[in-house]
């Protein structure tokens, strides 16, 4: 394992990944299984995440054209789609690079198609169905013409037709509660089915990748899995909402560690930290910890979060500052340099959960991992490191 020299750094077990991984594929099986590597995988670090996983996945996704790119540059060679929006003059970089282009429209369908025959090489396309999300896609009730025209392309080569789910975390519409055939889901299900049946009522066959599932839809909705699944937040071990029911037993890879860079007593009465937000209410042990916003801890969790510093939870005290923040250790001991974890389990059993942070900060797991700073180096190790 490679030592960064910065105390604060997340540690990645990449075998978590792996088992995570396994434990989507025995569920959807035989449905694929693509995961998605976007926003620096999930705040993971693609360069220690894409080169162990590709060779357990089928498919890599990421959401922008930058992120195929780097991806390649790093040496991986597994297909990757482009999920999100391309403009027409981007379309050449997907022949290049050797991506799979998501095409919701037919200007950057026949970008796409002139490309391919200037190349006598074929661009990889999968079509975008929006079912009910209103992002990108083109809209079910009008999909025809583009699926008539997609299918006339003769340079080009449709490999896919996929749609997003909306809100698959939850079972049931809040509007029609009692009835789970109205779940937005389900409605929007049946519309990419509908959408689907085109291709029987012209007798073509339908693009052999026919997808649909992200991770709340791969533990809700079985029906959804079709040719392929792509699970972003579930790969890194995290579920995607309260709600979504626990079919497939994954956990957290990430580790967020630092550790005490100063150690003292701070007299009863003392305010700690910029607006003396917070004081101590008799003599107290308050560490100090290189970690702050700029890190991605964010600010506004102040005075909310707890830190685990050797094996024990404290709470964070006074504002969170740039780059460190405050533990009230009351009574106990620390020395420089004593272990901190931030997120994660320590060796005592006790935990802090990307769910803990994300109430902290008022958001969602996903902007917790998505939000950690590129300067907070990623450790990357396998479990027989
Ligand atoms: C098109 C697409 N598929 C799959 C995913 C994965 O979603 P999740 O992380 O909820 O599994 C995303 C993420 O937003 C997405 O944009």
């Amino acid at each position: 394992m490679n030592t960064p020299l910065r105390p604060t750094h997340l540690v990645i077990n990449l075998s978590q990944l792996r088992r995570n991984v396994q434990a989507i594929r025995a569920r959807v099986h035989p449905a694929r299984v693509l995961v998605m590597l976007k926003a620096n995988a999930y705040g993971h670090g693609l360069e220690g995440v894409a080169p162990y996983i590709e060779k357990y996945v089928d498919y890599i996704g990421v959401a922008v054209l930058d992120e195929g790119i780097a991806l390649r540059r790093m040496g991986i060679t597994r297909p990757i789609l482009v999920a999100g929006g391309t403009l027409p003059e981007h379309v050449p970089f997907f022949l290049q690079h050797r991506l799979t282009l998501t095409v919701s429209e037919p200007l950057v369908l026949r970008a796409a198609e002139q490309a391919s025959a200037a190349a006598g090489e074929p661009i990889l396309v999968h079509l975008k169905i929006d079912t009910g999300m209103e992002r990108a896609g083109v809209r079910w009730y009008e999909a025809e013409s583009l699926l008539r025209e997609a299918a006339a392309c003769q340079h080009l080569r449709v490999e896919g037709i996929y749609t997003h789910f909306a809100n698959s975390e939850t079972l049931e519409d809040p509007s029609a509660p009692q009835d789970p055939l109205y779940a937005y889901a389900s409605q929007q299900l049946a519309r990419f089915e509908e959408t689907l049946q085109w291709y029987e009522r012209n007798n073509l066959p339908r693009p052999p990748l026919v997808h649909a599932a992200n991770s709340a839809a791969i533990l809700n909705l079985p029906q959804s899995y079709f040719d392929m699944v792509r699970p972003g937040i579930l790969f890194y071990g995290i579920y995607p909402d309260d709600s979504a029911l626990r079919s497939v037993q994954v956990e957290p890879a990430a580790t967020w560690k630092s550790q005490v860079v100063y150690s003292k007593i701070t007299r009863a009465g003392s305010p700690v930290s910029y607006g003396s937000l917070w004081a101590t209410e008799a003599d107290s042990r308050v560490v100090t910890i290189p970690c702050g916003y700029a890190d991605g801890y964010f600010r506004r969790m102040t005075n909310q979060p707890k830190i685990i510093v050797n094996g024990k939870k404290y709470q964070q005290v006074g504002r969170i500052c740039m780059d460190q923040c405050m533990a009230n250790l009351q009574n106990d001991p620390a020395a420089l340099g004593d272990e901190v974890i931030l997120l994660g389990k320590a060796s005592s059993g006790e935990k802090i959960s990307p769910e803990d942070l994300a109430a902290w900060a008022g958001t969602n797991p996903y902007e917790v991992m998505t939000n950690i700073a590129a300067r907070v180096p990623r450790v990357f190790l396998t479990e027989d490191e």
